[in-house]
């Protein structure tokens, strides 16, 4: 068994799941009698639901009770759950089994680590839930991303040190967590946004097998 561990961010990295996050946080936003851009959403990715919808009010300059607070988050994520629904595997980001086969094929230990609290059903959905040894989502952790939290309790369940971990993300947020884990970040997206990753790539159909060969011989 390899002593090391690879931990993979849902929502951008292994399906594109933004553009539903985009689509149900813009009706919110539209029903309270603003717009909702794009490139703000950008701002959405690796958040949590809370920190997203304090983001939302901010920009829309709205002020909430907590009990108003607490229903938009609901009808927000119901609205998403609505969208979701119907996924299957073909929304899976491409070569995502691939990586995930040639890390299974190596016994490498896989874990999730995601701020999402639909993380679960999600992999279902997508039919890839068998190949985590460990999932942590948004259910499990107090701290959200830029926080390592997520990440270091993945580690733990996987049984590997931090150093011996390997993230993959799409988010700003998440790169700064897993950089701030100790472990080896690799941005899955945009160079300019994602900088601060030790490597980045576009997407996993960029990532050749001897890449990660490299990364386990470490
Ligand atoms: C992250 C997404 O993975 O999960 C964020 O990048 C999202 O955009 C967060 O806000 C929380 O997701 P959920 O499913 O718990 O609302
Ligand atoms: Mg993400």
């Amino acid at each position: 068994m390899s002593n090391k561990g690879f931990i993979f961010d849902l929502d951008g990295v292994i399906v594109d799941t933004a553009k539903y996050h985009f689509l149900a946080w813009k009706k919110l936003a539209n029903q309270l009698g603003f717009e909702f851009t794009k490139e703000e959403n950008e701002l959405f990715k690796g958040v949590s639901r809370k920190r997203c919808l304090e983001i939302l009010l901010d920009i829309g300059k709205i002020e909430a009770s907590q009990e108003q607070f607490d229903i938009w988050m609901v009808e927000k994520n119901v609205d998403y759950l609505h969208y979701i629904e119907n996924m299957d595997e073909s929304e899976i980001l491409p070569d995502v089994p691939k990586v995930l086969q040639f890390l299974k094929d190596n016994n490498i230990p896989i874990a999730l680590g995601s701020a999402s609290k639909n993380a679960r059903p999600i992999l279902e959905k997508v039919k890839l839930l068998h190949y985590f040894d460990a999932i942590v989502d948004g259910n499990n952790v107090t701290k959200a991303k830029p926080d390592p939290e997520v990440f270091l309790l993945a580690a733990k369940q996987l049984g590997v040190d931090a150093k011996d971990c390997v993230v993959f993300e799409d988010a700003v947020a998440g790169i700064e967590a897993a950089n701030a884990a100790n472990m080896i970040s690799i941005g899955i997206g945009e160079r300019n946004i994602l900088n601060e990753a030790d490597y980045i790539f576009s997407d996993f159909t960029e990532m050749e097998n001897d890449f990660i060969q490299e990364l386990l011989n470490r």
